[in-house]
């Protein structure tokens, strides 16, 4: 028996047991058995002494963390997003980050599509009106929203889940896809995504049901605000399955009260779970909780993805998913 003692790593949030279960022949491992992050502080505290840890996309490595940890070498996010990382800070310091892209594409662009619906069709406004009990007869305009199929699907930003959505839209809804992106796509991948570039106030202008599905930076803060609103069609809607702070929440619960825009889907807000109160006064928006990816499959196979990169990051192998090799 091997007297070498194994390394150290920390779970900073509760998943999948017999996920966790595959870390133990490699290391000695801590892990959180509560839904809700720890605080910064104890975060830090239980870091201490650890090569490795696998976050679950909310926690905060920031330069105050990776200088309280020296130990660390290894910082495995479950979530595709990884705006919560400063990347160079870890990189600057040898500490390797992944995080676990692709395995939740088709779920969160099932998602999206389902939200954009839902704010096109009315259903979460409607729903309310019957929990309310205010149902009294059927009527001709009643809750009439705007079609989805046959209509211009706009995407800001035309990754992996954007093309995803692309495909959803085109293929099965007929739609006319017109996206903006920093770079775009070669006419073989644009055609059968019946997709075409246009510059984003244009994308503003002819979307009918615009999507948002690019990478938060704080380039890109506040990219849709009222200005950008304001060039919106009025029957149009928004839905922001991103990031929180790409959107102006306020300057988008003013333009959902003036009639600007349609209806809005939200799954991401800014200082979530906090949300803007204002969000909570106009009827026309369907809001979720930070859910796109989840369903049971996609949950399990980003925590596998996580812990796979955090096997082999630390024991000499090569992470599948690594961000800054
Ligand atoms: C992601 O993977 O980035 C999702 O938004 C969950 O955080």
């Amino acid at each position: 028996m091997s007297t070498e003692k194994k390394p150290k790593v920390l779970v900073a949030r509760k998943t999948f047991p017999d996920i966790v279960e595959r870390l133990r022949p490699h290391f000695e491992v801590e892990t959180n058995d509560s839904e809700d992050g720890w605080p910064q502080a104890e975060l830090i505290r239980r870091l201490q002494g650890k090569a490795g840890v696998y976050i679950a996309g909310g926690e905060k490595i920031d330069q105050i963390l990776l200088d309280a940890c020296p130990a660390l070498k290894v910082i495995s996010t479950m979530a595709v997003g990884y705006n919560n990382i400063d990347v160079p800070a870890c990189t600057a310091r040898g500490v390797l980050v992944t995080n676990a892209p692709d395995v939740l594409t088709e779920t969160t662009a099932d998602f999206g599509f389902a939200l954009m619906m839902a704010a096109a069709r009315r259903i979460a406004e409607s729903e309310h009106f019957l929990r309310r009990g205010e149902w009294k007869q059927w009527s001709v305009t009643m809750f009439a929203g705007s079609d989805v199929h046959g209509a211009t699907l706009g995407i800001l930003g035309m990754g992996r889940i954007g093309q995803a959505i692309a495909k959803r839209g085109a293929l099965g809804f007929g739609m006319q896809v017109i996206y903006h992106n920093r770079s775009r796509l070669p006419a073989e991948q644009e055609a059968p995504l019946n997709a075409r570039w246009v510059e984003k106030e244009e994308l503003l202008r002819q979307a009918d049901h615009l999507v948002l599905v690019l990478p938060y930076s704080p380039a890109v803060h506040h990219i849709i605000g009222a200005r950008e609103l304001a060039l919106m069609k009025p029957t149009a809607t928004l839905t922001n399955i991103a990031r929180g702070g790409i959107v102006d929440d306020a300057a988008l619960a003013q333009a959902l009260a003036a009639g600007t825009i349609a209806a809005a889907g939200l799954d991401v807000y800014e200082g979530e779970p906090a949300l803007n109160p204002a969000l909570l006064t106009v009827p026309n928006i369907v809001l979720t909780p930070h859910i796109a990816s989840a369903s049971i499959p996609t949950r399990r196979a980003m925590s596998g993805l996580a812990v796979d990169n955090l096997i082999a990051a630390l024991t000499g192998g090569k992470p599948p998913t690594p961000l800054n090799p």
